[in-house]
Parts: structure tokens; sequence; C-alpha cells
């Protein structure tokens, strides 16, 4: 009876080779997914500010009861991967009474190209109306562009609002893509 061939000592070192590789490869590919992972969860630049939570803006009194809007500075906490920062100015909002003595809520940051959008008081009209100072948009109070030439793609971004207690207002704040023609939340 012939004994059983011996495997050669090269082939015996070419495959411990290729083990070492696939198995390196393989390490790789469990790491770098891995490490992607770390880096998005601990760099501070990639959280957001606080956003999306109703917050209180005003007392329900202060409001013209003519529906003149005022416009409040929104200040939340904001949150990074190390860092809590109390009360720091995240954005602003324009209140107004409605004829059915309700709260209107308006985003200031124009949908166009997301400059800060002002309200110009009647000039020898009945009402005022919003106006961007940069690309000269123009909105009614209900922020509903007045030109059907507007360089803004929709009108002004209404927000979600409460009175809570019969006096506190509070408003669901939220930014949006500026340029698009629908409404889309920036997360
Ligand atoms: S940014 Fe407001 S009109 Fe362009």
């Amino acid at each position: 009876m012939t004994p059983p061939e011996q495997p050669k000592s090269s082939d015996g070192r070419r495959g411990f080779i290729v083990k070492t590789i696939a198995l390196i490869c393989g390490g790789f590919s469990l790491l770098i997914p891995a490490a992607i992972g770390v880096v998005a969860f601990l760099n501070p630049l990639r959280q957001k500010s606080t956003g999306g939570d109703f917050i209180k803006l005003a007392s329900l009194e202060v409001l013209p009861e003519d529906g003149t809007p005022r416009k409040f500075p929104v200040v939340a906490d904001r949150t990074d991967a190390w860092n809590r920062f109390p009360d720091e100015p995240i954005g602003a909002v324009f209140l107004r009474r409605t004829a059915e003595n309700k709260v209107e809520a308006l985003q200031v940051v124009c949908p166009h190209a997301g400059c800060s959008v002002v309200y110009e008081a009647s000039a020898g009209e009945k009402t005022g109306k919003f106006f961007c100072p940069c690309h000269a948009a123009s909105f009614g109070l209900g922020g509903e562009r007045l030109d059907k030439t507007s360089p803004s793609p929709r009108d002004m971004d209404s927000l979600d609002v409460e009175v809570r207690n019969n006096t506190e207002v509070w408003v669901k704040f939220q930014n949006f893509q500026s340029g698009a023609a629908k409404k889309i939340v920036q997360t």
C-alpha cells in the first residue's frame, strides 16, 4: 500500500498567506463602518440644534388685537456631543391674532434662499405685508405670496400654535429647506 501524498511545503505556505489576507480583509470590512459610526456619533458639527418641540413664546395679551404681527426670538437649549448650551437663540417667529381671535405663527426665514423676512407696516394701505429684502419677495399677513412672479417657490412657512391656559402662546418651532416648492422639515 502506498502512503498518502504529503503536501508540498510551498502549497502550505500559499494557503497560510491566503487565509491571512482573507482575515485582514474581513477585519477591515467590519472596522470601517464601525469607525464611520463612531465619528458620526462624536462629531459635534453633525449634531442639530434644538427644534421640533413646542416652545412658549409669548403671552396672548402682548399680541395686538388688530392683527398686526410681532416678531419673537426663539430661545432654547442646544446640545452637541459634549456640551449643553442653555438658552441659545435658534430662530425667530412672527405671531399675530387673526380675525377669529386665533393665533398664527410664521417662520421669519424666507423660503427662497433663507434671508430674514421683515414686516412692513401699511403705507397708506389697509394692512401691512411681509417683505424679504434679499430678492424682493412680498407676502400677505397670512404668509401667502403676493406676486405671481415671486422669487419664493412657496408661501411663508406656517408653524403649529397652541394657546395654553388661555394666555400662553406655544409654537412648534421647525426649520424648513429653502428653495423647495414644498415644505420640507430640516432634520
Ligand atoms: S431670499 Fe427672500 S426673496 Fe430671495
